[in-house]
């Protein structure tokens, strides 16, 4: 059969409604224009993100009864050590109610004014925390990972002359940790090889500088790498992953991406002293270093999601879904990142809306489009999100304009998508009619949360 089917029934379902074009369209005004201040339940479809969004299976809502809640050393707790060491093989674990609390104990405790972190391409919350702290977030993504019409397999690889560069600009006393983010999120979800992580490790460890692995989305990474990296195609995505952790010195998780659960994170690292100056500030922050601001429920759920994201028929049918999705956005062609990514579909703004120069933010009218015709919610990654200024101020363009439709995990079937290709279609037919945007509120981190835009006339 060539049909790759979902690899599960459905036990409970969700209703949803669908407001209409009108409502949306007072909807977003209310908003300002920002799709992040709309209410959930006014969405139809909701691709803003693919974070703790995701289904839980049967195993993982029955392992949340077997949760244990004493404080310290739950029976929980152990189980979630047993499971992130088995696929990490790392020594100390340190569980984190979500990826940028690890990455806040991770900046505030080695990173100091002035410091360098360089990686493929940081996500937001990550080039916050370092930012937050005085450090310097350098993204050293290869060059074909800029090109949107590039089809290289491993687009979110680093660019390894780069780092070198980097290290010697620098110095290594600069440079607390090198990080690379499996998969490379903000550059369009793309694929990471093994080959390029284990040469950043030879590198960096030629100056003695430890590596740390944003491994969000570790699994979809295996598959990938499963697929497309020569001489991986007969080992598990178990394997595969744990090959990839062993050049970590360090992680940090989100397992609201590949834990498959609702909420949670980790920290993890083999160095003895990094994992006590971490504890004392997870106790601060998160909670005794058995639980970390997480239920012992919670640990139950990640501990079988973990595993769930490392199924290969898991894998290929969340694969095959985004492959879906692209087929028919090419069709009616629609540009979009190449090849596909893990977790998302990335609409090209830049291109699908070429009358709008980059500081009004093409990214924002393709977003506010797909609200007014479908109700989808997306979001942009570009110009607003990475916010960049110069020494004087100045707003500077982000290279790429991306919309994303992320992708919740075993959430959406296959009539969701029809009905997301034909809003996609119909944003592609009016595209001429599309505004740019201009921001008249925003904050200094994170601008994208919670500014407001309004519309600039054409
Ligand atoms: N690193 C990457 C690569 C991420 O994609 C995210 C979250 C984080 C770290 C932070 O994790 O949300 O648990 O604190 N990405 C979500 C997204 C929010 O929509 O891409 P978190």
């Amino acid at each position: 059969m060539k049909t790759i089917m979902e690899p599960f029934r459905i036990k409970t379902t969700e209703s949803m409604k669908i407001i209409s074009k009108k409502e949306r369209i007072k909807a977003l005004e209310k908003a300002r224009q920002n799709v992040f201040l709309l209410n959930a339940e006014d969405c139809a479809i909701d691709l803003l993100t693919d974070s703790g969004t995701g289904a839980m299976s049967t195993k993982q809502w029955a392992a949340i009864m077997l949760g244990d809640e004493s404080y310290a050393g739950s029976k929980s707790w152990k189980r979630f050590e047993k499971t992130v060491q088995n696929i990490t093989d790392i020594k100390h674990i340190l569980p984190t109610h979500q990826g940028r609390a690890a990455e806040a104990i991770l900046a505030q405790t080695l990173i100091k004014k002035g410091d360098v972190i360089p990686n493929n391409s940081h996500f937001d919350t990550t080039r916050a925390n370092i930012e937050y702290v005085g450090g310097i977030a350098e993204n050293l993504l290869c060059k074909e990972g800029l090109d949107t019409n590039n089809v290289s397999p491993f687009k979110g690889n680093m660019d390894i002359e780069q780092l070198k560069q980097c290290i010697e600009n620098h110095g290594k006393d600069k440079i607390p940790f090198a990080m690379i983010t499996v998969t490379n999120n903000t550059g369009g979800g793309q694929a990471v090889s093994m080959a390029n992580i284990k040469e950043i490790k030879q590198v960096v460890s030629q100056y003695g500088i430890p590596l740390v692995i944003d491994c969000c989305r570790f699994a979809e990474n295996a598959y990938f790498i499963h697929e497309r990296e020569k001489g991986y195609s007969d080992m598990s995505l178990l394997e595969i992953a744990q090959e990839m952790f062993s050049y970590a010195d360090a992680a940090t998780m989100s397992c609201k991406k590949d834990g498959l659960a609702n909420i949670g994170g980790f920290l993890i690292c083999n160095d003895d002293t990094w994992a006590e100056n971490f504890r004392n500030l997870l106790i601060i922050r998160e909670g005794f270093p058995t639980y970390g601001g997480l239920a012992g429920r919670d640990l139950e759920a990640i501990a079988v999601g973990l595993m769930e994201a490392l199924e290969f028929d898991y894998q290929r049918y969340r694969h095959a879904t985004i492959q879906y999705l692209s087929n028919n956005l090419d069709e009616i062609g629609v540009p979009i990142v190449r090849p596909n990514g893990g977790h998302a579909v990335f609409l090209d703004a830049k291109k699908i809306l070429p009358h709008i120069p980059a500081l009004q933010y093409p990214g924002i009218g393709v977003v506010n489009a797909l609200y007014i015709e479908g109700g989808v919610r997306a979001v942009e990654l570009g110009s607003v999100m990475f916010g960049q200024f110069d020494e004087n101020g100045t707003e500077l363009a982000s290279p790429l304009d991306l919309v994303r439709l992320a992708l919740p995990r075993r959430v959406y079937t296959q009539s969701h998508f029809d009905y997301l290709v034909e809003v996609i279609k119909e944003v592609w037919n009016k595209k001429d009619q599309i505004p740019g945007y201009k921001i008249t509120y925003q904050t200094k981190f994170l601008r994208h949360f919670t500014c407001h835009f309004e519309k600039i006339s054409q």
